[in-house]
This record gives structure tokens, C-alpha cells and sequence, in this order.
């Protein structure tokens, strides 16, 4: 049977006091999503929001790696993926050990600057090549490579972490494009990866010069993940939050916004008198847009989709977490 929205929201809303449970929904969900949920946010809010809330259930309306570093900083509460092939394909760029490596050698090892290595190696070749070296892991990993890690970072406080850590270097994954963007922001030498979002990456300087030139007026945000080029041309780079804040408190009356497009939700929605245009009409998300409220309210019948990491992963892996949280 199909239900029409309110009725899906109103069983929602119902089976969510039941279950002592809260939603929790990234700011590039479907805007129905977004509005049934307690609380909608970037990475950084959602990772504090999910350690410290009050409740027995955590519906995560995102992608995986959100629901597991929930699970991580909640192991008591139940946390539910509603759609388990959520997945975000840059967290898949790095694996801790993999038996189809299939080279040995080192060859971009001795790469000149930005220091990036082909995404067929291991974090532990990369900590075997560096010993001693502190690894930074972009929230956007799987649990085991957080565990592998020594501190997390999320697009809002990449540069503070890596001024954080003792020592002159740092490794950085899986992120070529944040890694980039942080080694123009601190003096030590950043160490990174080959992993990329395809949808960032695929912004270029072209899109920042046809967006000032039809719109002159507007300030241009983007995220972290795009391109340095990108983000060299533009007017401010920010998280996904960080790009709520800006709008709000600019005094701009129009905005080119560089990132997924279900951020111009919030925007539209918190700046009614303010004016959004995307960047690119394409940056489209598909994974975080397979949640629907179709699927949540199937979440709270089933319980499902649960996420839980075994402990020998989990420790290590809140301890990153941990250690990120503390500092931002
Ligand atoms: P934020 O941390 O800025 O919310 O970004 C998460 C993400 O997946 C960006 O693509
Ligand atoms: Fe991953 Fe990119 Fe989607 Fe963010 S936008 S979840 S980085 S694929």
C-alpha cells in the first residue's frame, strides 16, 4: 500500500516516540527527509550530535560511514541505516590491507609535492613507508581504517586536527582534494591520498568563471572536496554547515553553491529573502538520495538496516573520533 507524505510522516513521527528513537539526517538529504528529522548537519554536528544525545534508537539518514561512526560513539544505542547500499564510494578508496593489492612497489613514493600515492596501496604501506608519521582519516572511511588511524577530521576542522599532531608531518586520507586544500592552509607536509567525491571533483575553474559571469553579484562557496583549482577561484570554502553559517551572516544577497545540491534546502529554507543557485546542476549525490521516507518508516517497522562494529574495531576507532571531537 502507498502511503501519501503526511501519512507516511505521521507513522513516523509515531513509531519514533515508541521506539524512544531521533533521526538524524546529513544536510544533502531529500528535503522531506530533512524535515522529518530532529536534526539535520554536517558531519562534524552529526558525529557530536549522535555521542551525546539522549535516546535508545538512532535513525542515521546518510550514508554508511555516518551510521558507523554513530555506532562507534553510541555502542549502547540501537543505530539503523535505512538503506544499507547507502555507500559512499570515496570511503571504499582505501582499505587498511587488501588481498587484491596487486603491485608491491612504491612507484609515487617519490612523487615531488602534493605528495599523493595511487589508491592500490594500503594505509599500511603508506605507515609502513612513514613510521611514526600520525595518520589523519577523513570521517568519510569505514570503521577499520578510523581504528588504523591516530585522529579523525571532518571538512570543518581538517586544518585545526593536523596543527594538533606533534611533528612536522601528516598523513592524510582519503581525500586528495581536502589533503590539497589543507596543505595550503598549515606548514607542515601533508602526506595524501589518491581518493577523490566524484561529485566535487567533477567542478572545474570553468564552472567558478560561468557562474560570476551570469551572476556577478553572488559570493561563491564550495566545499573542501572540490578541486584546489576550484577552490582557489572561489569566494569561500567551507563545510556543508559552514556554508549555513556563511550565508546567514554575509551580507550577500546571492549564492553560487559549490556542493551537493541538497544543501540549497536548508539555505532556502533558513535565508528565505537571500537568492541559491548551484554550482553545477549535476551535483547529485545518488547515495545519500536512496533514503526516502518510505524507507525510514521501514527502518523503524524492521529494524533495519543495524549497524554495529565489532569491538576490536570500535575501540580504536571511537578513540579517533575521540580525539577529533575533543579539539573542535
Ligand atoms: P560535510 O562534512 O561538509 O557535511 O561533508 C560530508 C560529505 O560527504 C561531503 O561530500
Ligand atoms: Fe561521499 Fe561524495 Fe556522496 Fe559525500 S557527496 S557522501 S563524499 S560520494
Amino acid at each position: 500500500m502507498s502511503l501519501d507524505r503526511s501519512s507516511l510522516q505521521e507513522q513516523i513521527l509515531k513509531l519514533k516516540e515508541e521506539k524512544r528513537a531521533i533521526i538524524l539526517a546529513h544536510n544533502y538529504q531529500r528535503e522531506e527527509v530533512q524535515d522529518i528529522a530532529d536534526f539535520v548537519g554536517d558531519s562534524l554536528e552529526l558525529s557530536r550530535t549522535a555521542s551525546t544525545v539522549d535516546c535508545d534508537m538512532i535513525v542515521f539518514c546518510g550514508v554508511s560511514f555516518m551510521a558507523e561512526s554513530a555506532s562507534i560513539l553510541s555502542p549502547d544505542k540501537t543505530v539503523l541505516l535505512p538503506e544499507e547500499a547507502a555507500l559512499c564510494p570515496m570511503a571504499d578508496m582505501i582499505h587498511v590491507d587488501s588481498p587484491r593489492r596487486v603491485r608491491k612497489s612504491f612507484p609515487g613514493f617519490d612523487n615531488p609535492p602534493p605528495y599523493i600515492y595511487p589508491a592500490e596501496f594500503t594505509l599500511r604501506d603508506i605507515k609502513a613507508k612513514y613510521p611514526g608519521v600520525p595518520v589523519v582519516a577523513y570521517v568519510n572511511t569505514t570503521a577499520d581504517v578510523k581504528a588504523e588511524s591516530d585522529i579523525c577530521c571532518t571538512s570543518a576542522n581538517v586544518v585545526k586536527v593536523i596543527e594538533s599532531l606533534p611533528g612536522e608531518e601528516v598523513i592524510c586520507v582519503p581525500d586528495k582534494n581536502l589533503s590539497m586544500w589543507a596543505q595550503k592552509n598549515t606548514k607542515k607536509r601533508v602526506i595524501a591520498w589518491d581518493g577523490y567525491c566524484n561529485i566535487h571533483e567533477r567542478v572545474t575553474p570553468d564552472d567558478v568563471r560561468r557562474a560570476r559571469t551570469e551572476h556577478p553579484a553572488a559570493m561563491i562557496m564550495a566545499h573542501p572536496e572540490c578541486r584546489l583549482d576550484v577552490l582557489e577561484a572561489v569566494d569561500h570554502v567551507t563545510s556543508t554547515s559552514g556554508m549555513l553559517r556563511f550565508a546567514r551572516s554575509s551580507s550577500a544577497q546571492e549564492f553560487i553553491v559549490g556542493t551537493e545540491i541538497g544543501l540549497m534546502h536548508r539555505l532556502r529554507k533558513e535565508n528565505p529573502e537571500k537568492v541559491f543557485y548551484p554550482l553545477r546542476k549535476d551535483m547529485i549525490c545518488p547515495n545519500m538520495k536512496k533514503t526516502t521516507l518510505q524507507s525510514v518508516l521501514r527502518a523503524f517497522l524492521e529494524n533495519s538496516h543495524l549497524v554495529k562494529v565489532p569491538e576490536h574495531i570500535r575501540v580504536p576507532a571511537k578513540r579517533a573520533l575521540d580525539r577529533m571531537l575533543a579539539i573542535s
